[in-house]
């Protein structure tokens, strides 16, 4: 069997995260890892990228360097698309789509960048068999995304097909729901010592709470996919990635003793996501009640972890009205759940404030488009 080549990848995550997912690839022991803005580089084969895939918790996808070159006009383009064995990625009768950005370069119009590197690998196809594949914008066997600065162009394959934060357990919104990755990013955010209880007064559609259960169970995130990527390229050794994932299931194991707890006032959104805790196979480790904030009390002396994203006006709830609830809400904190943490991620710092809790930390983060603050603190009384 020929040895697979080492690769360089890049995991891409959302502004603010990048530290977290440089320690999960750092615990994958993947080679060569590197932190940047926007993601994390690492170097390995095709199979650490599907290991990449199936357990970060954090990243929206895996990229796969192919080509780097200098490409100052479109014919430098089209050389450097076309020095790239696409055969590799993407069958003659298959489908693909290109997606481009660039910043400070000549080749400025992402729309003819994708044009000419669609018409490089095109060409190469046509040449060798008079076929080509064909584009495919909804649900394409390969990605191949271009990245361009200062004139220098990058290639990358994308091994993850759809964005990671799509682990397959969701069959509920809600409203306002956190992307996965983003919720799993504040749980491990959060120093939660996946012992304590978890719990979260504003749940949703239980997002915080199912990748929080799911962290604390080393269950990989990627199990419950469909599908990824790289599980479409010619050559795939579907044996051996099934044999991956096997594996993956026998490493877990929910701790017999952990709490994981939720409520909402909205009680169909709470019934509603009791169905994504039993896709998620949770259904007898996550306990989701209606339930006001306002009368929030958690247990005396259960030392808990709080990890909350909180209605913040923006998509959800009247700015006065939730002044008043956070007031409250940060009442309820201090009267019943001293010494517990409270991790809350929330898009508005004046509401924020009339919790009247003392932030040990405030971590800049976007949810989407939303400039948000995780506030961090431990409740004093
Ligand atoms: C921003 S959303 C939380 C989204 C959740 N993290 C998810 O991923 O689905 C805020 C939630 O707080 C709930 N909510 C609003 N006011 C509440 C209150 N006073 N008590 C409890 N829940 C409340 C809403 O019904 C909504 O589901």
């Amino acid at each position: 069997m020929p040895v697979p080549s080492r690769e360089v990848f890049f995991a891409t995550c959302a502004p603010g995260i990048e530290p977290v997912l440089h320690e999960e690839i750092r615990a994958l022991r993947l080679g060569h890892v590197e932190r940047q803005v926007g993601g994390v580089h690492f170097e390995g084969t095709i199979r650490d990228a599907w290991r990449a895939n199936l357990w970060l918790r954090t990243a929206v996808r895996v990229l796969q360097r192919v080509a780097r070159f200098e490409a100052s006009d479109a014919n430098a383009l089209h050389a450097g698309a076309s020095s790239v064995d696409w055969s590799r990625f993407v069958r003659a009768d298959g489908t693909f789509v290109v997606d481009a950005r660039s910043k400070e370069s000549a080749l400025d119009h992402t729309l003819f960048v994708e044009q000419r590197v669609k018409d490089g690998i095109a060409d190469q196809f046509r040449a060798k068999s008079g076929r080509r594949p064909s584009v495919d914008k909804e649900s394409p066997e390969l990605g191949v995304h271009v990245h361009l600065f200062r004139d220098r162009c990058t290639l990358m394959v994308d091994t993850s097909g759809e964005s990671l934060h799509k682990r397959g357990w969701r069959r509920f919104q809600g409203r306002a729901p956190l992307a996965e990755t983003l919720a799993a990013a504040i749980v491990m955010m959060s120093g939660w010592d996946r012992r304590a209880p978890l719990l979260d007064p504003f749940c949703g559609s239980a997002t915080i709470l199912i990748e929080g259960a799911l962290l604390a169970a080393n269950v990989a995130p990627g199990l419950f996919r469909e599908r990824f990527g790289f599980e479409r390229w010619p050559g795939h050794d579907a044996g051996a990635w099934q044999a991956m994932r096997e594996t993956a299931r026998a490493e877990s194991a929910f701790p017999p003793k952990l709490v994981v707890r939720g409520w909402d006032q909205n009680a169909e959104f709470v019934e509603k996501a009791r169905e994504n805790v039993a896709v998620a196979e949770l259904a007898d480790r996550i306990v989701l009640e209606v339930g006001g904030a306002r009368d929030f009390e958690p247990r005396r002396g259960w030392n808990a972890w709080i990890v909350t994203n909180q209605p913040y006006g923006e998509r959800v709830g009247d700015e006065r009205d939730l002044e008043l609830l956070y007031r409250r809400f940060g009442e309820r904190l201090r009267e019943f759940a001293v010494g517990s943490h409270l991790a809350l991620l929330s898009g508005n710092p004046r509401l924020a404030r009339s919790l009247g809790l003392k932030p040990d930390r405030v971590v800049a983060l976007k949810n989407g488009a939303l400039d948000c603050e995780l506030l961090l603190a431990e409740i004093a009384g």
